[in-house]
This record gives structure tokens, C-alpha cells and sequence, in this order.
């Protein structure tokens, strides 16, 4: 887990695709620390999406943007994030990710083929999602190193292997031309708010 401790805040920031680890222990106690993964941030440019800020900072994020974490801790949730006269829908959950620690995270769910909205899947933990209208899949790279876009490729070139962002939900199946859209995540406290998003 990287942290890095801001101006004595509990305060603990992280991307999407980016984040900072929360392990089954510092889930419960005191979060300290602001850290955003810089590959996450990266991913902007790949989703041709409009950025919406739901709030500037975390200490001015409404309740209503955000999920406590002892709930992610059940499963995903669904959260509809309105902004003046949007409705961005949105879930929250936890990634258990390749090294073993908990990293809160949350995806529009609006499909990148036509828009339905997609169903998470994996349970209690997100691992990717289903679209129900022509059955795109997309999986949650799980892995904080990134993960290879070509594993065969990668395995005999590794020094020219494509990695893609921890946290991405990429298309694995079906017609969606692109992942889903990322939302920026924060942690404060005991509560995961939601402060940017992607249309
Ligand atoms: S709208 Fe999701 S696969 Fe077509």
C-alpha cells in the first residue's frame, strides 16, 4: 500500500484505475495519506469523455456522492451522481486486486456500444461487468503493475509488452468499442466519494 501523509488530514486519495491500496486492516482504522496513481490519470485522454466535476476536493464532496466503505464491503453499489441536470449512474465497489489488498473503485455503468447500463460481476468484489443488451464483457485489470494487452505477445517480447492501467474495465467480449468510463475516486474517512466523472 502507498501513502503519503497530506497536512495532517485523514484523507486518502485515489483514481479509478489509480488508487491506493486499502487492505482488510487499514479499512479499519484511520486512513491517512493522498496519493493519485498517475497511470490512472492517463486514461483521460483514451476515453474521448467529457470530465464532470462532481466537487473540487473531498472536504466539500456531498454525502450523496459517496458510499460508506463498510457497505463496498458487502458488494458493489449502485449510486445515480446528479449534477445540475445530469444523472451519471455509477457503481462503487472494491477490487481484491493480484497483491492481495482492497482498492475502492467505481465505473459509470453506461455500456460504451449504446449505452445500456451494465451489471457488475464477481460478487462481493467487482471483477468486471456484463452489458444485457448485446452482451459486451469487460474486465477489471486487477493487477497494480497493469496488465498485459497481448499476454502471448508479452510473454516473448516482455520489453515491448503493453500493459493496461490497474483498475481499467476493458472490453473482452462483445461490440463496445472501448472501456468504460472511469470515475475518480476519494477516500475520507470512513466513506468513499465519487469527485470527477467521465461521460
Ligand atoms: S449496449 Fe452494451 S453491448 Fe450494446
Amino acid at each position: 500500500m502507498t501513502m503519503v501523509d497530506e497536512d495532517r488530514r485523514n484523507v486518502l486519495k485515489i483514481f479509478i484505475g489509480s488508487s491506493v491500496a486499502l487492505s482488510l486492516g487499514a479499512l479499519t482504522t484511520p486512513l491517512v495519506g493522498s496519493v493519485i496513481n498517475a497511470k490512472a490519470l492517463a486514461l483521460k485522454g483514451e476515453y474521448s469523455s467529457v470530465e464532470v466535476v462532481l466537487c473540487e476536493n473531498v472536504d466539500n464532496c456531498p454525502e450523496e456522492y459517496s458510499v460508506p466503505i463498510s457497505e463496498l464491503r458487502q458488494g458493489p453499489k449502485f449510486v445515480l451522481l446528479k449534477k445540475g441536470n445530469m444523472a451519471i449512474p455509477a457503481v462503487f465497489g472494491l477490487v481484491k486486486a493480484a497483491d492481495g489488498k482492497e482498492y475502492p473503485a467505481a465505473y459509470n455503468t453506461v455500456c460504451t456500444h449504446f449505452g445500456c447500463p451494465v451489471n457488475p460481476t464477481g460478487g462481493k468484489y467487482l471483477t468486471g461487468f456484463v452489458c444485457p443488451c448485446h452482451g459486451s464483457f469487460f474486465n477489471i485489470c486487477n493487477n497494480p503493475n497493469g496488465c498485459p494487452e497481448n499476454p502471448d505477445e508479452c510473454a516473448k517480447t516482455p520489453d515491448k509488452c503493453k500493459r493496461r492501467p490497474f483498475l481499467e474495465a476493458y472490453v473482452t467480449g462483445g461490440p463496445a468499442p472501448r472501456s468504460l468510463r472511469p470515475i475518480k475516486v476519494v477516500v475520507k474517512g470512513d466513506r468513499v466519494y465519487a469527485v470527477k466523472a467521465y461521460i
